[in-house]
């Protein structure tokens, strides 16, 4: 399945081992984890393994800048089986927040897998204090669902949520 998708200033691709220092400089950051469900990593090496150990059904791509080549963020789209559903995740490298790299990159996975996978039905969430992914959401045309929890993978602090549905024809 072709797995690249390229828009106005970034391309999308699946991650690669050699990502892992672009990727550190995120998932190593500890204000870019703290709505996150995973731990902060810790070393180049984890985040090698997280490569590693990605499965292709879980549509994780890399952020790339079209003029560098640089990885300045990484999302996905999952599908979930039990509620018959596309989740969608992303983050970014903090140094390029508020470029609407975030969004340009949603939009162009949704319509990939729209394209790709005959996805029509969608979800996204976020901790209500992560303003800016909420702005994310709403401008991929999502719509509010309901308001829930979720909780970090090792238990250590739960968040209140707000979640979202997009259903396109
Ligand atoms: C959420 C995140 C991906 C947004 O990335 P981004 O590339 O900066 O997003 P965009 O530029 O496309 O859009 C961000 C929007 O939020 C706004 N925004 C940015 N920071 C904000 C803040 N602290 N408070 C309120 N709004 C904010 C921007 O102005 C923009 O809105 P606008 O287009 O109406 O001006 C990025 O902040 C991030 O990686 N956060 C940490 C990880 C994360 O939270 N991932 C999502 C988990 S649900």
């Amino acid at each position: 399945m072709n797995k690249i998708i390229k828009t106005e200033r970034l391309l999308l691709r699946p991650l690669i081992k050699t990502d892992a220092d672009d990727v550190f400089e995120w998932a190593g950051d500890p204000i870019v984890n703290k709505y996150m469900p995973y731990s902060l990593y810790q070393d180049i090496k984890q985040v090698e393994s997280w490569i590693e150990s990605l499965e292709d059904d879980e549509n994780e791509f890399a952020f790339c800048l079209n003029d560098t080549g640089k990885v300045i963020g990484s999302g996905s789209i999952t599908f979930d089986p039990e509620r018959n559903t596309y989740e969608l995740g992303y983050n970014i490298n903090r140094a390029y927040w508020g470029n609407g790299y975030a969004t340009e990159a949603a939009k162009a996975m949704i319509q990939w897998a729209y394209s790709n996978l005959d996805a029509r039905d969608f979800c996204s969430s976020h901790a209500n204090a992560n303003v800016a992914s909420g702005k994310v959401i709403l401008k991929c045309g999502f719509q509010f669902d309901h308001y829930g929890q979720y909780s970090r993978f090792d238990g250590s602090e739960t968040f209140d949520a707000s979640f979202y549905v997009l259903h396109l024809d």
